[in-house]
């Protein structure tokens, strides 16, 4: 009778709130305080990421953003003559900066993206043509360069040259597809972080919006850390203390400098977890994603074990290791094609 009650108010209320986002925000702010933690994550990522852009040791995604956005005006057709006028200081800035601390703190840098950063650039700086804001950049940049080897650049747009076959055929994808299953019993067996890692590289290859990949593979597989991980979230009741091995993916927040872009950490994070769960399958190895809801307890304690910042958010754990043969795994009927997709239907 009281369950009853509550839940017709929760739903007079939710009625009322539904007409107009601002009530909605004043429910979310006078009312309940499910968002809490997602707005002080996104707050701390926006201020981190302003830090950032100042410090001497960091402007890395905003590099990593800009010279991506410098690779699609090199692809573009057509090329224009003068373009990135509106970031290309910002850019020679953190290059020259990620080049400083380069050469003083190589450990601190990655010696690929600066070379990358700095193929992209000498290509644009060679290519486009004069202008005040750009001449005066290029000068600046070619005094950097004047101090490393000549080199041609290669790490810039080419093209693919794909026209050969490819060896993996789209049945070997669908097989791979129905072998991968969500495997809650494992051997007891370690697993080799040599095949753990061979599972990131294939990851790291995935997409992620202006190639930022603002996500990072936690990888526990010493037994007690593996076991104090896996009794956090809520979904591993019943079979979290036979994992070999657990990932706690996290997605980085200070990746972006606005709100808008907030979501991206789980859209690019997940696009690599499925990546890394297919190569993990294709060396004899199996996993479970778990669910990582956003609850005040386990937030706090997965904070303090893992030391995360504010804007640093769990996107998801995924459990693995070499799968026990007799552990059964739930059929899990898939959603028929009619229902998963249409074509060119409109309001
Ligand atoms: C984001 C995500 C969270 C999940 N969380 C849990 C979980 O907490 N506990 C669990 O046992 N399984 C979890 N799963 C596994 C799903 O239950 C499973 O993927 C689904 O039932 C389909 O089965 P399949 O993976 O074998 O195709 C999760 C899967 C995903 C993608």
């Amino acid at each position: 009778m009281f369950e009853r009650l509550i839940c017709q108010i929760q739903r007079f209320t939710l009625d009322l709130v539904a007409k107009s986002g601002l009530l909605c925000s004043l429910y979310y702010a006078l009312c309940s305080g499910s968002f809490r933690r997602e707005h002080r994550g996104v707050v701390s990522g926006r201020l981190k990421h302003m830090k950032e852009a100042r410090k001497p040791t960091g402007c890395q995604y905003i590099l990593r953003r800009n010279i991506h956005l410098l690779e699609k005006g090199l692809l573009m057709r057509p090329r224009h003559d003068a373009f990135a006028l509106d970031y290309i200081e910002e850019t020679v800035g953190c290059y020259a900066r990620a080049f400083e601390l380069g050469r003083t703190s190589p450990n601190l840098v990655s010696q690929v993206e600066l070379q990358w950063a700095s193929d992209v650039l000498s290509l644009y700086f060679e290519v486009v043509g004069a202008h005040p804001i750009i001449d005066e950049l290029r000068e600046r940049f070619c005094a950097l360069q004047a101090t490393v080897p000549d080199r041609a650049p290669t790490a810039v747009p080419y093209e693919r040259g794909v026209t050969g076959p490819l060896s993996v055929k789209y049945e070997d994808l669908l097989q791979l597809a129905r072998r991968r299953r969500s495997v809650r019993w494992f051997l007891q067996k370690p697993v080799p972080r040599k095949m753990i890692d061979r599972a990131i590289a294939v990851a790291a290859l995935c997409p992620s919006a202006c190639n930022l990949q603002p996500f990072e593979f936690r990888v526990f597989d010493d037994a007690e850390l593996t076991q104090k991980v896996a009794s956090i979230p809520t979904g591993t009741v019943g079979f979290g203390d036979n994992f070999p091995a657990i990932v706690v993916l996290i997605g980085k927040l200070h990746a972006w400098p606005g709100e808008q872009d907030r979501h991206l950490i789980y859209i690019d994070a997940s696009l690599a977890a499925m990546a890394f769960l297919f190569a993990l399958e294709t060396q004899g190895l199996s996993s479970c994603c778990l669910n990582w809801p956003d609850l005040q307890a386990q937030e706090r304690r997965m904070s303090k074990l893992l030391g995360l910042e504010p804007d640093e958010r769990v996107i998801m754990l995924i459990a693995l290791g070499y799968p026990d043969p007799h552990g059964l795994v739930a059929y899990s009927q898939k959603k028929p094609l009619a229902e998963l997709r249409s074509f060119n239907i409109t309001a």
